[in-house]
């Protein structure tokens, strides 16, 4: 990838330019908890994206998708928001940078990723974060990692109407090779966790089914869970208890108390997955994946009939966890297996998949790797 992104900024630009590059992420558990001021648990993975990048002087950005093979251009002001969907993340990250520090200039820049689109290992993030990283370097502009991962998440906000919580783009930038980091969304307080599961493996399959998370479904989700904590009078959803959501379910739709359900369960979740693992309880663990699956798909309603089936093979495989990742609507499953198991896993779950929907699901076996950073 490294290679052919330099020939092409040298076809188009020329020489000089600096690399960078950010990952996508996985997520263990704690999934639709970051915006209700929750606890995840995701970690950086080997796949994600990279950009040349140098600046030209000018105050116009010009950059060119090399896996779209299409270039945009615009300028650095609110006015000049580009037409093409990928251009605005990198757009919207040059606002929120000048937001902060006022003092960056045009650029050329060619990128490209191997993070898969729409499997729900955030691919947006590992855009946003690549910028706003190689934005920082070469303006000098000082800006600390937690306000760069407030950057990436602001630009999905403001301007590609996406009104996500902070977990991808933390993910994106703090990642640490081999470890999960257990974030507190609330006050922004993570730890590392060494994730080295023996005898143990952890797959993707992405089903390549696509979500639009645009203007859509996630949205309506965050808005169920804020109108529940206004009604409990809490900021957040983040510490309440299902005898205080029965109180007041009364005076929520019975759609927003599933919702909220679902969000009280996960959070309790969570944690005792951290606690699983410091006992190297890995039973524990696959369990509550398991149940946040049928929490996302009954009471979040955010999983579709593809990742509910491929769950359920890997329940009849005797995987030991599995369960939809990311903001759902398609996407990829998130599988604990054990070692022996894998291959028989991985063969059913293509074959009986293809049978019934026609396409094999893609596997990504989960490496856990560096956030984002400067590349020699
Ligand atoms: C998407 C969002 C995240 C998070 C997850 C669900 O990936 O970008 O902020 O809400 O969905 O856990």
């Amino acid at each position: 990838m490294k290679e052919q992104l330099l020939a092409k900024f040298r076809e188009l630009y020329g020489e000089g330019a600096s690399l960078f590059t950010s990952p996508g992420r996985i997520n263990l558990i704690g999934e639709h908890t970051d915006y209700n001021g929750g606890f995840v648990f995701p970690g950086a993975v080997d796949k994600g994206i990279m950009a040349a990048i140098r600046p030209n002087g000018t105050e116009r950005v010009r950059a060119w998708s090399l896996d779209m093979n299409e270039a945009s251009e615009f300028g650095l002001g609110e006015a000049d928001k580009p037409a093409q969907s990928w251009a605005r993340y990198i757009f919207g990250v040059c606002r929120e940078v000048q937001k902060r520090s006022g003092r960056i200039g045009g650029f050329d820049t060619v990128f490209a990723g191997d993070v898969p689109l729409g499997a729900g290992m955030s691919s947006s993030a590992a855009l946003e974060s690549t910028y706003a990283f190689a934005l920082n370097e070469l303006w000098q502009c000082g800006i600390d990692k937690f306000e760069l991962v407030k950057i990436g998440q602001a630009t999905e906000h403001n301007y590609c109407g996406v009104n996500c919580g902070i977990m991808d783009q933390f993910a994106s930038v703090f990642g640490k090779r081999g470890n999960l980091i257990r974030l507190d969304c609330r006050s922004l307080e993570y730890e590392y966790f060494p994730f080295d599961p023996k005898g143990y493996r952890l797959v993707l399959l992405d089903s390549r089914v696509k979500h639009e998370l645009v203007g859509s479904p996630y949205n309506d989700r965050r808005a169920s869970c804020e109108r529940v904590a206004r009604v409990l009078g809490q900021e957040f959803l983040r510490g309440a208890t299902m005898e205080q959501l029965d109180a007041v379910k009364g005076q929520i739709s019975e759609e927003d108390y599933k919702r909220a359900r679902y969000v009280i369960g996960e959070e309790c979740r969570v944690l005792d997955v951290c606690d699983a693992l410091g006992r190297g309880d890995y039973e524990t663990v696959g369990r509550r994946m398991y149940e946040t699956h049928w929490g996302m798909s009954k009471d979040y309603e955010v999983s579709c009939e593809e990742l509910d089936f491929l769950v359920e093979v890997a329940e009849a495989c005797g995987v030991t966890g599995s369960r939809i990742m990311g903001g759902g609507f398609g996407g990829c499953t998130i599988n604990l297996v054990k070692d022996e198991r894998y291959d028989d896993f991985i063969a059913k779950a293509r074959e009986q998949f293809a049978a019934r929907y026609g396409h094999e699901p893609k596997v990504y076996d989960v490496v856990i790797s560096d956030g984002s950073r400067r590349l020699e």
